[in-house]
């Protein structure tokens, strides 16, 4: 992991660490963790399958590829990449958060993958060797940070020439809940709000095309869709729960108190809970792009 030799703050307030001679900002990710976090994180990669399954034809996944999820959680889509590869390829998750690593660990074991290993590491800067995958899929990361094209740099630099970075990422600037709420508009604001203050963007998805030309890859493709949850479908509250995981920040913030914040929660999945309220919870947006098989001339 880094070398935490020295620091200073950047305009969020957040310390910075300085790692072999490189300045990298201490990591700041907008949503917290807890067990209801955790619990929701591990059942969003069922309920978004069709679009990671998509992504990787997209890509044209083969048997024996050496892959690496980005920002894995505590499952993210190991289990589906060690299927696409199968027993001759190998998957490596990482992430940042210690008991995220320690779940993932424990999902690949409980299903018998060998060929999935999971380390702990700042997807920055993950010190794995340059040019050592075939694939480097990343899920909802970019848009939870505030330095997206810093993971994007890195994700190029795991990947060997002629290989490919995939990436799903929400964009919330579509959130639709029709007829509208004033607490699920109020719980909107604030979700924004947070994103802000964290210098993370949550119009990240659409932005994926042009961070991943940014960081000099090529064939760079885009797909949109807009998933319109059915009636007791768990992505139907997925903004509220999130703003669950966020508590203490808002309470921190100031921008509710607690009572308020249960009491909107409340109104608000109330409303989500009739089945005559249209919901989208947001646009999600997948994006991939192959690394050149020679660098650049100058
Ligand atoms: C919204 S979760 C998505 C998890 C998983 N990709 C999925 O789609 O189920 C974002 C993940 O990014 C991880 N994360 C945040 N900042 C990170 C960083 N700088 N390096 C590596 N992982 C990070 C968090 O710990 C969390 O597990």
């Amino acid at each position: 992991m880094l070398d935490t030799s020295s620091t200073r703050s950047d305009r969020h307030g957040h310390a910075s660490t300085v790692a072999g001679g490189s300045a990298v900002a201490s990591p700041v990710y907008t949503i917290g963790s807890d067990a209801a976090e955790r619990d929701r994180l591990r059942s969003q990669s069922d309920e978004l399958h069709e679009h990671t399954e998509a992504l990787l034809e997209h890509v044209g996944i083969q048997r024996g590829w050496r892959v690496a999820e980005v920002a894995c959680g505590p499952r993210g889509v190991l289990e589906r990449l060690a299927q696409r590869v199968g027993p001759t390829g190998t998957v490596t998750g990482l992430d940042i958060n210690p008991t995220h690593v320690t779940q993932a660990r424990e999902h690949v074991t409980s299903l018998g993958l060998g060929n999935v290993s999971v380390i702990e590491a700042d997807a920055r800067q993950t010190a794995l060797p340059a040019s050592s995958f075939d694939l480097v899929y990343a899920r909802f990361i970019l848009i939870n940070i505030p330095d997206p094209q810093a993971v994007v740099a890195e994700m190029v630099r795991l990947v060997r020439p002629g290989g490919w970075v995939a990436c799903e990422e929400a964009d919330g600037g579509a959130m639709l809940c029709h007829p509208p709420h004033p607490a699920y508009t109020r719980l909107n604001t604030t979700f924004r709000t947070l994103y802000l203050h964290d210098g993370a963007d949550i119009h990240t998805g659409r932005r994926l095309p042009e961070l991943l030309d940014a960081a000099g890859l090529l064939d760079i493709g885009v797909e949109a869709r807009a998933d319109v949850p059915p009636p007791g479908h768990p992505r139907r509250t997925v903004m509220l729960d999130i703003l669950r995981a966020m508590r203490s920040k808002i309470i921190e913030q100031r921008l509710l108190h607690g009572a308020e914040l249960d009491r909107l929660d409340r109104d608000a999945r109330e409303h989500l809970g009739d089945p005559h309220t249209l919901v989208m919870p947001h646009l999600s947006f997948m994006a991939w792009g192959r690394k050149p098989d020679q660098p650049p001339t100058a």
